[in-house]
């Protein structure tokens, strides 16, 4: 059906984008034009589109810079950058930050109105498969250091589709995401994406899912079946829970090193052309040193390992992520939701997150189903969140939780705190000795034994 299916076409020469708009027409594609970047967020604060062509330069914004902003609006859409040669490193960094793909404008139009009829292909294939629209939404968002780095090594690992990834990180940050993100990147045709969750399966059943199985090989098999594998053709097969794997893992060890294996109860051998994600929130080597995993499988898989850094300390992530949270759930729920003010950034912003991105994402959700405002409000935030103010006036993005020995010593924390707090008190010692809890003399100790001053060293007009 076409009829859901709309390009929105930013581009501020009009010339151009009427003729790509005239071009989607006669293809049977709805189009709708913006020239400006104000103009194509108003158009996605409304109109619902699943591509959207974006040129690099408009006259109001850079296009990249507006990449976020319309993904937070049309959570579900693909944008695409439409760019000059000259401007191609751009176009990675536009990929980067949530496009899908750039394309050189050239005069003739057809690569451009090919992409879009890929991309309307590929959604029709998925939208019959289940569950996958709602992650579709959330492709992998954030704008972080670590994030990019994540990305880039997802980038790499899309070049070689036969090798294996391991994807370690916390509950929640996102190994799933990650690995749909490489599969669209590595896998563009519409091969499946499959993911097998190994937790709590028995062995046999396991091994069923993955390899499948002949009619009659055991009890119960009435009939026989394909398993991940097989199905997966050029896809993706996500072994998700590697850890808890059990007794498979000798034979996965083998068809990942021979790239054939057999079904349950046959000899025929049946070639491996899916490319295998393993996953974990555990430590598999600590696995591994109590004789609970493989030691070569676990070689294997750690050729291409990918850590995705949990949600704390990524203080830009926490705002990006909430913000198209908050978009997403409000456009869900149908409610106008502002967005987020200084107040609750600044809670969300002190909070840990033991369960990561899932977690911002309920707390998110929640507020706005809590909201009766028009604006979420910190009284919408869960307590847990608001629990300790030390931590939530903008603190906590800076701690690092992954620990550098000797580096990242309590008194270097400490002397951050100590700056942290004289810098949002203006630089007044009696305001930031109350922020810290200490007395004003404790304070001066520590800014003596630390040789912290103030920016106007000596004269300190506005002391106390
Ligand atoms: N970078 C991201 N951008 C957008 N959404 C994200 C991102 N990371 C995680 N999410 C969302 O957070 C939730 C958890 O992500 P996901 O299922 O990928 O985590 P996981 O690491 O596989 O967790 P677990 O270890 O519990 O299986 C999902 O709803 C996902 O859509
Ligand atoms: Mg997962």
């Amino acid at each position: 059906m076409t009829g859901n299916f709309a390009v929105l076409v930013v581009d501020d020469e009009e010339l151009y984008a009427q003729a790509i708009g005239t071009e989607l027409s006669r293809q049977g594609l709805q189009s709708e034009l913006a020239f400006s970047a104000s103009d194509a967020l108003a158009r996605c604060g409304t109109g619902r589109y699943k591509v959207i062509l974006l040129d690099h330069r408009l006259p109001d914004d850079d296009g990249i810079r507006l990449i976020p902003q319309l993904l937070a609006r049309q959570p579900g859409a693909v944008v695409i950058m439409m760019t000059a040669h000259h401007t191609i490193p751009n176009a990675v960094s536009a990929m980067r930050q949530g496009a899908e793909d750039y394309i050189v404008k050239e005069t003739s139009l057809r690569p451009i109105i090919d992409r879009v009829l890929e991309m309307k292909r590929r959604d029709e294939a998925r939208a019959g498969s289940e569950g996958w629209q709602e992650h579709r939404k959330d492709g992998l968002l954030g704008g972080s250091a670590g994030v990019m780095a994540v990305i880039e090594q997802l980038d790499k690992a899309a070049m070689s589709p036969e090798t294996t990834v391991l994807l370690t990180g916390e509950t929640g940050v996102g190994k799933e995401v990650a690995a749909r993100y490489l599969h669209n990147k590595s896998r563009p045709d519409s091969s499946p994406f499959i993911a097998v969750d190994c937790v709590a399966l028995p062995s046999n059943l396991i091994e069923s899912l993955l390899f499948g199985h002949e009619k009659g090989s055991f009890t119960g098999a009435e009939q026989s079946r394909a398993g991940a594998f097989e199905e997966a053709g050029r896809g993706t097969v996500l072994l998700d829970e590697i850890g808890d794997m059990g007794e498979v893992q000798g034979k996965l060890l083998r068809v990942l090193e021979s790239r054939v294996f057999q079904r349950v109860g046959s000899m025929k051998e049946i070639p491996l052309k899916a490319r295998i994600i393993a996953a974990t929130n555990q430590d598999l080597k600590q696995l591994v040193d109590k004789g609970a995993f493989r030691q070569d499988l676990y070689q294997r898989l750690s050729v291409f390992p990918i850590h995705i850094p949990p949600l704390r300390g990524r203080g830009e992530d926490i705002l990006l992520l909430a913000e198209h949270f908050r978009a997403f759930f409000a456009g869900k729920m149908n409610k106008d939701i502002a967005q987020l003010g200084d107040e609750v950034s600044q809670r969300l912003l002190g909070y840990s997150y033991p369960g990561n991105v899932r977690e911002l994402k309920n707390i998110i959700e929640r507020a706005v189903i809590m909201s009766d405002s028009g604006r979420i409000d910190p009284k919408h935030l869960p307590g847990r969140v608001l629990a300790d103010p030390a931590r939530s006036e903008g603190m906590a993005p800076s701690i690092p939780f992954d620990f550098k020995p000797g580096v990242d010593t309590l008194e270097s924390l400490e002397k951050r705190m100590i700056e942290h707090a004289m810098t949002q008190a203006g630089q007044v010692k009696t305001e930031a000795a109350r922020l810290l809890g200490i007395s004003r003399f404790q304070l001066l100790r520590r800014l003596e034994r630390y040789g912290i001053r103030s920016p106007a060293a000596g004269s300190d007009p506005h002391d106390a």
